[in-house]
């Protein structure tokens, strides 16, 4: 049975911090409502302590994506520990972030200059600052999700439902400015003819194209290659925002195994395996323009990011971590695949393999999901329906959980037929997307 200790703090933290947790996908409503262990005292490899001391194993977001190599990783550790022992902050800059540009300039030839910061949808404001800054113009075209900041959720300005189907459906834009409204417009992936369309409706008005150069699915031939040209043909700066997919299939941004090269990429989460840090790369002509506008904080000059960043990288390319993340998320894909038929539930398998999710095709799927993550954690797994692959994930592991997943799947389909899911949960069914939690 999950401990009681995580869920009562959880209970305690919504009446201190709005929202209970600073990040949406990290909020126990989205899992398993009244339940979800929702604290960590440690962590380690796969692993993860509650706060009752219960040890579960983590096949889920792991880390919502950005302990690529795993939990406390040791040579990640090594180098952070050695970062904070010989001061992590001072009046001086810390010499890592040059080495640490070197580097990402040398993964990704097409780029010629790197700035920093620590989160990711920071980030992404800066790529966008720049590409506007480079242009003198204000208006953007994005596809897809890019952070918090008022540039990206100014889409919903013009019509609230201008995000959906973009990740996040239903991001409120309570708060930013009205006067942004259509300063920031969207396409859908793989549909370059909307992207076009825009782009005429205003003609030398965009700053900037932004995109994750590929997510769930892969680009369909040539849609890459018509986004770069129909950028080039507009002046608009491209931005690809590889926050989430870098570092999945190979060690750098997952452009370049795309074949198309952006004006701007943008880096953070997996990049420093769980340590705060965030990169903005560019070409020169592109970047230099961060002169002229003010970018400037103090703690993306301090120096565990860049530490544990050069860490992260070495070691995912000395162990061609990107092939075994990929061997990993085939394996969970086929498993829940065979799981799923030979228990009669019909399942939907999707995304890039280090980024897996499932679907389940029955009515009241999101109930259903709701109590595959119940009887998962009472087996000992952080489980939902979505699987972010990390280096440190054993076979061994993989193969308890895919043995449990075929007892659950079996399971869920009994309660199905018997109309017993709802029964089953022992609380709420888990929410789904953005909702006001209170
Ligand atoms: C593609 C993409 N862009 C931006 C972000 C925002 O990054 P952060 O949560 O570090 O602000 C995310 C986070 O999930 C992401 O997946």
């Amino acid at each position: 049975m999950p401990g009681r200790t995580g869920p009562e703090l959880y209970r305690k933290a919504k009446t201190r911090i709005p929202g209970g947790t600073q990040l949406l996908s990290k909020r126990p409503e989205l899992f398993l409502p009244e339940e979800w262990p929702a604290y960590f005292s440690r962590a380690r490899g796969a692993e993860v302590w509650d706060l009752d001391g219960r040890k579960l194993l983590d096949m889920s977001y792991c880390g919502i994506g950005a302990t690529i190599l795993g939990y406390a990783d040791p040579d990640v550790n090594q180098a952070v520990h050695a970062a904070v022992d010989a001061g992590s902050m001072t009046t001086l800059n810390c010499p890592e972030e040059v080495e640490l540009a070197d580097l990402l300039c040398e993964l990704h030839p097409w780029a010629e200059m790197v700035r920093y910061a620590r989160g990711g949808g920071e980030a992404m404001a800066i790529a966008v600052r720049i590409a506007r800054a480079c242009t003198g113009r204000d208006k953007v075209i994005l596809c897809g999700y890019h952070g918090w900041t008022d540039w990206y959720v100014a889409a919903n300005l013009a019509s609230t439902e201008a995000l959906d189907g973009h990740l996040l459906p239903g991001i409120p834009p309570a708060g930013v400015p009205r006067s942004l409204a259509g300063t920031t417009l969207t396409f859908h992936y793989n549909q370059p003819g909307e992207l076009e369309a825009t782009l005429d409706a205003n003609s030398r008005q965009v700053a900037a194209i932004v995109m994750e150069p590929m997510r769930s699915r892969p680009p369909e031939p040539g849609f890459l290659q018509r986004v770069r040209r129909l950028a080039d043909a507009a002046g608009a700066v491209l931005i690809f925002d590889e926050i989430t997919a870098a570092l999945r299939v190979n060690s750098g941004g997952i452009h370049l195994t795309l074949g198309v090269n952006p004006d701007i990429a943008v880096f953070a989460k997996a990049i420093s395996n769980g340590y705060p840090m965030a990169a903005i790369i560019g070409t020169a002509p592109v970047m230099q323009a961060a002169q002229d506008t003010f970018i400037s904080s103090t703690y993306w000059t301090e120096r565990i990011g860049p530490a544990a960043a050069l860490a992260t990288l070495a070691k995912h390319r000395r162990v061609d971590a990107g092939r075994r993340l990929v061997a990993i998320g085939e394996r969970i894909q086929q498993g829940w695949r065979t799981a799923a038929a030979s228990a009669g539930l019909p399942l939907t398998v999707d995304g890039l393999p280090p980024l897996s999710h499932f679907t389940p095709d029955v009515p009241g799927a999101q109930a259903v999901r709701t109590l595959f993550t119940q009887k998962m954690l009472d087996r000992g797994f952080l489980a939902t329906n979505s699987f972010y692959a990390m280096y440190a994930h054993q076979p061994v592991q993989v193969d308890l959980y895919l043995e449990a997943c075929a007892e659950v799947f079996r399971e869920l389909r009994q309660a199905i037929e018997h109309e017993t899911v709802r029964s089953e949960l022992r609380g709420p069914v888990a929410l789904s997307g953005f909702a006001r939690l209170t």
